[in-house]
């Protein structure tokens, strides 16, 4: 099947599949398909192993991806879903914060290919800590699975320039494991809206992803 493009700039599509045009030809990254048509190379960007690829196809509405964007990336793990910004970004830069040194060491040997992606082995409930290094973002992402994760997000809000976009990908069971999923994702959309964020779309993402949601705001 041919690609074709999507209504979401820079993410392409062929069959079923979504696809991003890979920023480094030839490389994978977490053994994803590559599909080469007229001489461009494409990624297939699972919705199964990435939220928000999961979002897009449970029909996320925005997307604020531009080929300039400067994205704040909490949670980055090995670079799954960071890769895929990084291609879609391709002129901009993707500053991700990981947690881990295991996967951070991942995060880094990625960004020696990458040179949109820029590594920071840091925790995210301390953005005081890496703020300085980042100015203020287009777009805040946020994949933590923590129990603290709607105060995370709200923290780093500040780091997000006025009229941003943030997703806050929710993990039902790190915030409380006896409540339903739905009672959970209610509880953060009514903790932003308290603080003052506009939530602008929610998406359940299964069953791409069991127990998450995808919350998104706009910074006012
Ligand atoms: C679900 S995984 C991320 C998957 C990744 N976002 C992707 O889609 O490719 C959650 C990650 O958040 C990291 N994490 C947890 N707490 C964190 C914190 N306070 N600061 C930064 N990273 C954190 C974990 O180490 C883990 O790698």
């Amino acid at each position: 099947m041919p690609v074709r493009s999507t209504e979401w700039e820079g993410v392409y599509a062929d069959g079923p599949w979504l696809l991003t045009r890979n920023l480094v030809p030839g490389a994978v990254v977490y053994g994803e398909g590559l599909v080469r048509e007229k001489g461009r190379e494409f990624r297939r960007w699972d919705a199964n192993r990435s939220k928000l690829a999961a979002y897009l196809k449970r029909g996320g509405r925005v997307w604020p991806f531009r080929f300039r964007s400067s994205v704040l990336y909490l949670g980055a793990g090995s670079g799954t879903t960071a890769s895929h910004v990084s291609d879609v970004c391709a002129d901009g830069t993707v500053t991700a914060v990981e947690i881990s040194p295991r996967s951070f060491r991942d995060l880094l040997a990625l960004s020696e290919k990458r040179p949109n992606l820029v590594p920071i082995l840091g925790d995210a409930a301390k953005p005081e800590s890496y703020g300085g290094r980042i100015g203020s973002a287009d777009i805040l992402y946020q994949d933590v699975a923590q129990r603290d994760q709607d105060g995370i997000f709200l923290r780093n809000l500040d780091l997000l320039r006025s009229g941003g976009i943030g997703f806050l990908m929710v993990k039902a069971r790190s915030a409380d494991v006896s409540a339903s999923p739905p009672t959970v994702f209610e509880s953060t959309k009514r903790t932003l809206s308290d603080a003052g964020i506009e939530v602008i779309d929610f998406r359940n993402l299964k069953p791409f992803q069991a127990d998450h949601g995808a919350v998104v705001v706009q910074k006012p």
